[in-house]
């Protein structure tokens, strides 16, 4: 998917000071780009407009030529075809790790269904866990869950909040190889939000820095943040 972001503003309600000012961002499609800041700087609040969770701000976002936020444009978050997997991973926990995958593909035959969650589990690479829930997986199985719940109704742009935080280290560090290559293999478009350098240097293609709502600085690993 290709998006471009201009002159974006956003307020919360009630707050004098804009969440995000004046962002303008091209992302094309297959890049992997990593929206880097520190706490508050605005990153959630950005991938909230890209996903549609957040309507009021003003400026435009398109997504593959349509205008999804604007004046008078607003396309709903199911509409969009965007994927997102959040920080806390969100999985239904009264449902097995199949049932979590299929949430997103209720219009498809079941037989098509069945297929594309093996395709899924095969991809993060859980297939024994099919019938396991939730509680009985580590947070790594389960951030890849969320991950293939995700991507298992094939979104045009995969968005990812602080995908590692609530990883240990040493996990974090064998799970941002295996990120980058499922998202490789999927081939999709991702946004990933994040305030650690080691995660967009193992990640970003490019890199959006955010300070106080602004964005300060786009390009490389190595024009941005390894400077
Ligand atoms: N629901 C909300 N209501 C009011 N202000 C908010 C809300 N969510 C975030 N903010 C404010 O918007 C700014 C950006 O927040 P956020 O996008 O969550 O930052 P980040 O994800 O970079 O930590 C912060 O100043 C925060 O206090
Ligand atoms: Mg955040």
């Amino acid at each position: 998917m290709n998006i471009k972001i201009e002159n974006l503003t956003f307020f919360y309600p009630g707050n004098k000071k804009p969440s995000l000012k004046d962002i303008n961002l091209e992302i094309k499609e297959g890049e992997i780009v990593s929206i880097f800041g520190e706490s508050g700087s605005g990153k959630s609040t950005l991938l909230r407009l890209l996903a549609g969770l957040e309507h009021k701000g003003s400026g435009t976002i398109d997504m593959d030529g349509v205008r999804v936020l604007g004046p008078n444009s607003f396309v709903q978050p199911e509409k969009r075809g965007v994927g997102m997997v959040f920080q806390d991973y969100a999985l239904f926990p009264n449902m097995n790790i199949e049932k979590n995958i299929a949430f997103g593909l209720n219009k498809m035959s079941n037989d098509k269904k069945k297929a594309r969650v093996k395709e899924m589990l095969e991809l993060v690479n859980l297939e024994v866990f099919a019938k396991k829930y939730p509680h009985e997986l580590s947070g790594g199985q389960q951030q890849r869950v969320a991950l293939a719940r995700a991507l298992a109704p094939a979104p045009g742009c995969l968005l990812l909040d602080e995908p590692f935080s609530n990883l240990d280290t040493d996990l974090q560090v064998r799970i941002r190889g295996e990120l980058k290559e499922i998202l490789l293999k999927a081939k999709v478009t991702t946004i990933f939000v994040t305030h650690d350098r080691a995660d967009v240097r193992a990640l970003a293609d490019r890199v959006a820095v955010l300070c106080e709502g602004i964005m300060v600085n786009l390009g490389t690993v190595e024009e941005t943040i390894d400077q």
